[in-house]
C-alpha cells in the first residue's frame, strides 16, 4: 500500500483528484489550497461552486494554517473527538482560497479517524504538502451532487467513473454517515450551532463544552450558512422512496402488489420481516447498526428496478436523529413526487 500512497500524493500535488475512504463516508479529495484542484472537485460532482468544501487534515497541529481566531471551545471539541467524524466551521486564514470556502469567511475542517485516510494525508505532508505547505485536502463525500454518499470503493467507481484518477480502497465505511457539523465560527464559538447532525450527538458536545448546539432557526435576521448537507433534497436515490411507519407497511406494500408496482423494502423490525416485497434489506435496529448499513442498502434498492423503495421508519428520539434526518432528505430527493403520476 506504501506505494499507492506515494502515487496519491503525487497526483493530489499534479491538481489531479483522489477518493479515498474516511470513518464517515469515502471522500473525494484535491488539494485544498489550489483553487484550480477544487475547480476539478466541483466539475466531477457536478456540484454548484458556491457550496463550501470540508479540507482534511493529518492533525490538530496544522489547524492554525486554515482556521483563525480559533475559540476555546473549538480546541476543547479537537481534544475530545480528533480524530473523528466532527467538523468545525470557523473563521479562515487570509491564506485560504475562496474556492474552498464557496466565497465564505469561513472554513470547515477536520481529521478524520480512518487508517487509509491519515496514512494519506500524513504523507502528504511529508512530502511538503500542498501549495504554500498547507498540508489540506478538500474532500466532499465522493458521489454526484444530491446522490447517496458512497461507503465503499466500488460505490465511488459507480459515481464517478474516469473523473477521479485514483480510489484507496480501504473496505466499508465503519460510521457510514457524514460527520456531525457544529458551526463555532461566531466570535468566541458561543452558541455553537448544529448544521448537520451526525454520529457525533449535541450531548456529546454539550458534555465537553456544556452548551448543548441547536438547529439554526430560519428567519428574520438569522444567516444560515449554506450547506449542501442542509438542502432539503439530498442523499437521494434514484426510485421514489417513501418513509412508513411499521403499522402501515402492511397497507403500503399490499397497495403496490395490487397495482402491480415492484416494492423494494428497508426495514428493521422483525414485525416488517415478513411482509412480502419484490425485494427486501433489514438492517440492524439500532442506530449506530443502522446508519452503516443505510447507503450500500438504499444503493441496492435504487438498482433493483423497484417503482418505489419503502422504508420503515425509525422512531423519533435523539439516538436516531442523525439517521432521521438522512431518510428524510433521501425521501424528498428521490422521485417520490413523480410517483404519484405513475
Ligand atoms: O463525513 C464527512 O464530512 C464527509 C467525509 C468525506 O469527510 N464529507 C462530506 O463532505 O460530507 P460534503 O462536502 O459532502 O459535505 C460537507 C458539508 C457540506 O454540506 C458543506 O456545505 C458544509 O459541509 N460546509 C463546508 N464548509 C462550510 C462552511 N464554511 N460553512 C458552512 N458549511 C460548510
Ligand atoms: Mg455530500
Amino acid at each position: 500500500m506504501s506505494q499507492e500512497f506515494a502515487r496519491a500524493v503525487e497526483l493530489l500535488q499534479a491538481c489531479e483528484l483522489v477518493a479515498f475512504p474516511t470513518e464517515t463516508v469515502y471522500g473525494l479529495g484535491a488539494d485544498a489550497a489550489n483553487p484550480e484542484a477544487v475547480a476539478k472537485v466541483f466539475a466531477a460532482k457536478g456540484r454548484p461552486a458556491d457550496h463550501p468544501l470540508i479540507v482534511h487534515l493529518p492533525g490538530a497541529a496544522y489547524l492554525d494554517r486554515w482556521a483563525s481566531g480559533i475559540p476555546d471551545v473549538a480546541w476543547e471539541l479537537v481534544e475530545a473527538f480528533w480524530p473523528g467524524p466532527l467538523t468545525l466551521i470557523l473563521k479562515r486564514t487570509p491564506e485560504v482560497p475562496y474556492a474552498v470556502t464557496g466565497g465564505q469567511e469561513t472554513i470547515g475542517v477536520r481529521v478524520p479517524a480512518h487508517p487509509v485516510a491519515l496514512e494519506l494525508l500524513r504523507t502528504y505532508a511529508q512530502a511538503g504538502g500542498s501549495r504554500g505547505g498547507m498540508c489540506g485536502i478538500a474532500a466532499p463525500s465522493a458521489n454526484r451532487f444530491g446522490r447517496i454518499s458512497p461507503t465503499t470503493a466500488a460505490h465511488v467507481r459507480q459515481e464517478l467513473g474516469d473523473s477521479v484518477a485514483l480510489v484507496l480502497d480501504g473496505g466499508q465505511c465503519p460510521v457510514g454517515i457524514e460527520s456531525t457539523i457544529i458551526d463555532l465560527s461566531r466570535d468566541g464559538g458561543l452558541p455553537p450551532r448544529l448544521l448537520r447532525p451526525g454520529h457525533i450527538s449535541p450531548e456529546q458536545i454539550a458534555s465537553v463544552i456544556g452548551v448543548l448546539p441547536a438547529l439554526p432557526e430560519a428567519g428574520i435576521g438569522v444567516e444560515v450558512p449554506r450547506v449542501s448537507g442542509a438542502l432539503e433534497a439530498h442523499y437521494a436515490p434514484q426510485t421514489p422512496m417513501r418513509l412508513v411507519a411499521t403499522e402501515q407497511l402492511p397497507a403500503v406494500i399490499g397497495e403496490m402488489h395490487e397495482n402491480d408496482r415492484r416494492c423494494g423494502l428497508l426495514s428493521r423490525t422483525r414485525q416488517a420481516l415478513v411482509l412480502m416485497s419484490h425485494s427486501q434489506r433489514q438492517l440492524p435496529d439500532e442506530p449506530k447498526g443502522f446508519a452503516r448499513g443505510l447507503y450500500a442498502a438504499l444503493r441496492e434498492l435504487d438498482e433493483q428496478g423497484n417503482d418505489l423503495i419503502v422504508v420503515e421508519n425509525v422512531p423519533n428520539d435523539s439516538a436516531w436523529a442523525a439517521v432521521a434526518d438522512r431518510l428524510r432528505r433521501a425521501a424528498r430527493g428521490s422521485a417520490e413526487t413523480d410517483f404519484h403520476h405513475l
